[in-house]
């Protein structure tokens, strides 16, 4: 029957009958399920394993250094950080279209871990060895969106489903994919986990790539940064955290509106604030926040980020809207 610990075993075991004698690296994202997914295969194959994080420059405030600090902290795992911002920037310079984003972004998380192979392998390796394993943190809602699952339509090309290259070489390792969100992190808790990485509001591996609408420039990924991280600090210091789901925080890059700050006329980009509350994220709901704290995330963003002049709230459930723009 369903028992976190049960679960586990299960997976471990699971994992450790398909990878066998092999090695393996597992892309962290900075989320639960990359963390769930490198805990299950670190303690079914070992130090077979190295983490790969990818630092695609569409990371929010801080996320790197945390992923470089909790993970290891938590798990000893062994952690290699691939500096891909150049190139992940130049691939998607011009593009807009969402569905291109992805698969851009998709393929060239896959690139990165082909480039830390041989870093993963060191410099004692023998010629004829080679990491064949990809361990990837998919959860079922991720396969059933990408219109994986059968009958279902694609609804969006998750990163690390729909959005893979065809030419793909590593045999992928996916334990979670049958599993949703609070079942993951029940295993999580279950391999020791801390609640600082398994309590994590889910942010989805293409990034604030997927949050700026129109094309992704390095200023434009610092606005939204800097706006991102104003409304995650005060939803947290409102101790709003665990009412919702999470909190997607939006740049309209292409639009503009006219506003007018101090005593001039301005003509900035308005910020979307997508707070919702769910079980799966399959369906959603926009939460109800306390004007109070609406009221504070909307000054600071407008004080504090000079090309911003205007903070909307989107109230939108899921259906007909999706939690991402993009
Ligand atoms: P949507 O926008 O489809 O999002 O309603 C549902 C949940 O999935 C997350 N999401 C992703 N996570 N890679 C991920 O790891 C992706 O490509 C991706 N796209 C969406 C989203 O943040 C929400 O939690």
């Amino acid at each position: 029957d369903w028992t976190a610990a049960n679960i586990a075993d299960a997976l471990v075991e699971q994992v450790r009958e398909q990878i066998g004698d092999g090695r393996a690296i597992c892309g962290l994202s900075g989320g639960v399920d990359s963390a769930v997914a490198a805990a299950l295969v670190q303690r079914a194959i070992g130090d077979r394993l190295t983490c790969v994080f990818v630092d695609h420059g569409l990371m929010r405030e801080g996320e790197r250094q945390q992923v470089e600090k909790d993970f290891v902290a938590a798990t000893g795992a062994r952690l290699i950080t691939v500096d891909a911002s150049e190139t992940f920037l130049r691939e998607l310079a011009g593009v807009t279209d969402p569905e291109t984003k992805r698969k851009i972004i998709g393929r060239e998380f896959i690139r990165s871990f082909e480039g830390a192979v041989s870093e993963v392998l060191g410099e004692g390796a023998d010629k004829g060895e080679t990491v064949k394993f990809l361990v990837q943190g998919t959860l079922y809602p991720d396969v059933v969106e990408s219109g994986g699952g059968s009958g279902t339509a694609n609804i969006k090309s998750h990163h690390n489903v729909g959005g893979l290259p065809e030419d793909l070489e590593f045999e992928l390792v996916e334990p979670l994919r049958l599993l949703f969100k609070d079942e993951v992190r029940a295993v999580g808790r279950q391999l020791g986990l801390p609640e600082e990485i398994v309590g994590r509001q889910p942010f989805p591996g293409p990034g604030l790539g997927i949050r700026i609408i129109g094309e992704v420039t390095r200023d434009r990924l610092e606005i939204l940064r800097r706006a991102d991280s104003i409304a995650r600090e005060e939803l947290t210091s409102a101790g709003l955290d665990g009412q919702i789901w999470q909190c997607p925080v939006v740049l309209l890059a292409d639009v503009r509106s006219v506003g007018v700050q101090g005593d001039g006329r301005t003509y900035g980009h308005p910020i979307v604030l997508r707070p919702v509350s769910s079980e799966d994220a399959m369906t959603a709901d926009w939460t109800r926040l306390p004007y109070e704290t609406l009221e504070r995330i909307s000054t600071r963003i407008t004080n504090e980020v000079a090309e911003v002049n205007r903070v909307v709230l989107d109230v939108t459930s899921k259906p007909p809207g999706t939690i991402e723009w993009e």
